[in-house]
């Protein structure tokens, strides 16, 4: 168990390796960081019919996320109240019109409202009454969408969703105003990986435009070198070569780029990845989002500069592509990510594809982007549940940022501001706790 207090733990340029490690942190973090604020759900679009459900975690806590048939999205605990059993033992389905226990068949509305217990009279004379509270399934304090994009909290007080989310909604409105209607639709299957390191880990990769020429150095290299033989021979590449050769950028190149870190942890990796060619179906595409919106408007929204989005603790949304990753920490060192895909409703399918390509080519546990930054993850929490040394450094870049309304905007694409302002946010998230110690 750790014993340093949190600003040893937490120090502006470096941390001690324990929040990596510690089982008690870990369980803190759960409790104050994942179990009180908001946490992703999923799109409203993988629940789209009454009864359908999915199935997730939020901090230790098994949740479902089910639409009623009042056409409402209710987010439950995945818990009889009965004998504690799950409900739904699936990640998605559909319920009917109610959650039957399979263990003594008690049912329950879709809003989680007891509707039958079998055998009633068993209860006559006990202090047990249908009508108690105690009776139905417990649901999330608070429950919010924006855009589509579902969230809950299990804490009844705190920000509400929109002034959580800050400056990093543009996540969402970036992906939405892509489509001619605004919105977007989930590709119902996505990828979940188990990775065996701390959530943090992932949470301060995305943003981290130091590493992508060293650890994704082999596969940029050889993308960019088909990439250019095809040119040279064909005329031109397909444009998912440039989605892997822009890995191998020069040091140079991603200092250029900024990030822009928030208060609460959020972050945007801004730069955008070239993903406005010239080809027919880039021009029609274009060309019903300049009918829907304007020619202005579709300008604004076809030239924002964003890489990546982070909500944090736990989402990293590639808003240009449609892709949304989502961590759901299950120990010190194990993290499940969820890696999912959007279709931009009203787009030509075309446009679908490049998603689909990126999704495949990048985010895949099959492909050597993901693979090698797994690899990374899963070394650096070894290294650090060793006893080779105690502390991590983010000095890279310390004192050289800019601060504007407590908003730290860095001036090299690689500084470690990144993770020193994730952790000024974890540490916040925590004083409670330590406090209360
Ligand atoms: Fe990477």
């Amino acid at each position: 168990m750790q014993t340093l207090g949190l600003d040893q733990l937490v120090q502006p340029d470096r941390v001690h390796k324990s929040v990596y490690t510690d089982q008690h942190l870990f369980d803190l973090e759960m409790e104050h960081i994942f179990e009180s604020a908001w946490v992703y759900c999923g799109h409203e679009s993988q629940v789209k019919n009454t009864g359908d459900y999915f199935t997730f975690d939020i901090g230790r806590q098994p949740m479902i996320m089910v639409r009623d048939k009042t056409g409402g999205i209710n987010v439950l605990y995945n818990r009889c109240p009965h004998r504690g059993v799950e409900l739904c033992g699936n990640q998605s389905g559909n319920t009917g019109n109610a959650f039957v226990c399979s263990y003594h068949a008690w049912t329950f509305h879709l809003d989680g409202k007891v509707r039958a217990i079998p055998l009633m009279k068993g209860y006559e004379g006990t202090k047990f009454t249908a009508d108690d509270p105690m009776a139905s399934m417990v649901a999330a304090e608070r429950v919010d969408s924006y855009r589509g994009f579902v969230f809950a909290s299990l804490k009844s007080t705190g920000p509400s969703l929109v002034d959580f989310l800050g400056e990093a909604k543009v996540a969402f409105d970036d992906m939405c105003d892509r489509s001619p209607v605004g919105e977007v639709e989930a590709v119902p299957v996505c990828h979940r990986v188990v990775q065996h390191s701390n959530w943090k880990f992932f949470m301060e990769n995305q943003l981290d435009a130091l590493h992508p020429s060293v650890t994704h150095q082999s596969t940029g290299v050889s993308a960019r070198r088909v990439e250019q033989r095809l040119k040279t021979e064909k005329g031109s590449a397909p444009l998912f070569f440039h989605y892997l050769s822009t890995f191998a950028s020069s040091f140079d190149q991603w200092d250029a780029v900024q990030t822009v870190n928030f208060p609460n942890g959020h972050g945007i990796l801004k730069a955008y990845m070239g993903l406005r060619p010239t080809d027919p179906d880039t021009v029609e595409y274009e060309d019903i989002l300049k009918k829907a919106y304007g020619p202005e408007k579709a300008e604004e929204y076809l030239s924002r500069s964003i890489h990546h989005v982070l909500i944090y603790p736990y989402l990293s949304v590639q808003s240009p592509l449609q892709q949304l990753r989502c961590l759901r920490p299950v120990a010190p060192n194990k993290t499940v990510s969820e890696i999912w895909h959007f279709r931009l409703k009203g787009a030509p399918e075309a446009i679908y594809q490049r998603a689909l390509w990126y999704y495949n080519l990048v985010n895949s546990p099959a492909t050597m982007i993901n693979a090698d930054d797994l690899e990374n993850w899963t070394k650096g929490q070894l290294g650090l549940e060793s006893k080779g040394g105690e502390w991590v450094s983010f000095h890279r870049n310390y004192g050289q940022d800019t601060e504007k309304n407590g908003v730290l905007y860095s001036n090299n694409g690689t500084s470690e501001v990144v993770m020193r302002s994730q952790f000024k946010a974890w540490a916040n998230y925590l004083t409670p706790a330590f406090k209360a110690a």
